[in-house]
């Protein structure tokens, strides 16, 4: 992993922004100076334990993905739009499980992926699912269905940065008829990429 001054101040102010609230966080990690940045929508239970994104089975799922590109992990910079994990109480269980991020949640944690952006500044910037797709490309109304594995265009500060969509890979694994279609956008990107 390779940080930076700048990286490890934002995520410090992260964390105490949010202890303030109680929540834990898993900020991102990886090379800060990484062409490719990846952002997922939130950390779930064993992100949260390990302070790390994209473990366990999601971790196996991006592992797959970062395959099929020919990349490593340590090349790029993984996160998520929200840095803390979304959960509530399953009244059968008793136990947590993850739901999806409200509005407020994702706002409150935009600045710091913005931040981010700007510190690593890649060459794209590749979005899995619609909440990572809708914050970073400012539009709520936006549907990953009409804009996965297309190239999308931001300014941040007058810098300009190619946004590539892609359905989350836990989509995937619930609706297998999107895999095709998930494999097609993957060699669009790779191509872009290479
Ligand atoms: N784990 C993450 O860190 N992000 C996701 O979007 C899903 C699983």
């Amino acid at each position: 992993m390779i940080y930076n001054q700048e990286m490890t101040e934002l995520e410090t102010g992260c964390r105490n922004y949010f202890i303030e609230q109680d929540k834990k966080i898993v900020f991102g990690e990886g090379n800060v100076k990484a062409n490719l940045m990846l952002v997922g929508e939130a950390p779930g239970r064993q992100e949260i334990e390990q302070g790390r994104p994209f473990v366990g089975q999601a971790g196996k799922n991006l592992d797959e993905f970062l395959q099929l590109l020919n990349i490593e992990r340590d090349d790029i910079y993984i996160t998520n739009a929200v840095k803390f994990r979304p959960a509530k109480i399953n009244p059968k269980t008793n136990r947590l499980i993850n739901r999806p991020p409200s509005k407020l949640e994702i706002n409150d944690s935009k600045a710091f992926l913005i931040g981010q952006i700007k510190i690593i500044a890649p060459q794209i910037i590749v979005t899995l699912g619609n909440v990572p797709m809708r914050v970073i490309l400012d539009n709520e109304k936006l549907n990953i269905g009409d804009l996965h594995g297309t190239v999308q265009n931001i300014h941040i500060d007058n810098i300009s940065y190619l946004v590539f969509p892609l359905y989350h890979p836990a989509s995937i694994i619930y609706k297998r008829a999107l895999r095709a279609v998930y494999e097609e956008d993957l060699l669009k990107l790779k191509a872009i990429i290479s």
